[in-house]
């Protein structure tokens, strides 16, 4: 039923939450294919250089450590992983794959880095239930 898992992560405590999660579907359902997808903001040229490629190389090294933590998480499934990193909107970015990898599950968390505590549910996770072309799993 879930063959084709799509997994969005930042570097959040629910995201890895999210991470545990997918394991478990993909697991269960001996889904074929897990792929975990990280969205990030352009890097302003203006910036100039050096500034530009030390900002590329802090964000590469945070995608890094969170992405190891999060295979970590998901621990050994039977899918093939594939990772993406992509320049933009999270929601955006998450429903498009979603779209153009026909995903059968979106997993995610329920918040995310932002600090609007008082809300129940994060902008990306909003955004995602109202817009997804799928099933969305949303973490607590
Ligand atoms: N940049 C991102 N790339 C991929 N997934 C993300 C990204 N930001 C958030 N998510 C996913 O969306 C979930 C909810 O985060 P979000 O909606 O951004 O909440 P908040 O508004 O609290 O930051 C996260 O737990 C994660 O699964
Ligand atoms: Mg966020």
């Amino acid at each position: 039923m879930f063959g084709k898992i799509l997994l969005a992560v930042d570097g959040s405590e629910n995201a890895l939450h999210a991470a545990k999660m997918a394991g478990e579907l993909a697991r269960t359902m001996q889904s074929q294919n897990l792929r975990i997808v990280t969205a990030f903001n352009a890097i302003p040229s203006y910036l100039g250089e050096p500034h530009v490629q030390a900002a590329i190389d802090a964000r590469l090294k945070e995608y890094n450590e969170t992405l190891r933590v999060v295979l970590e998480a998901v621990g050994e499934v039977p899918s093939e992983i594939h990772t993406e990193l992509i320049e933009g909107s999270p929601a955006e970015a998450i429903i498009e794959v979603a779209q153009t990898r026909s995903v059968d599950v979106i997993v995610m968390g329920s918040r995310g880095m932002g600090t609007l505590g008082g809300l129940l549910l994060g902008s990306n996770s909003q955004k995602v239930v109202a817009h997804a072309p799928c099933p969305v799993l949303i973490v607590r």
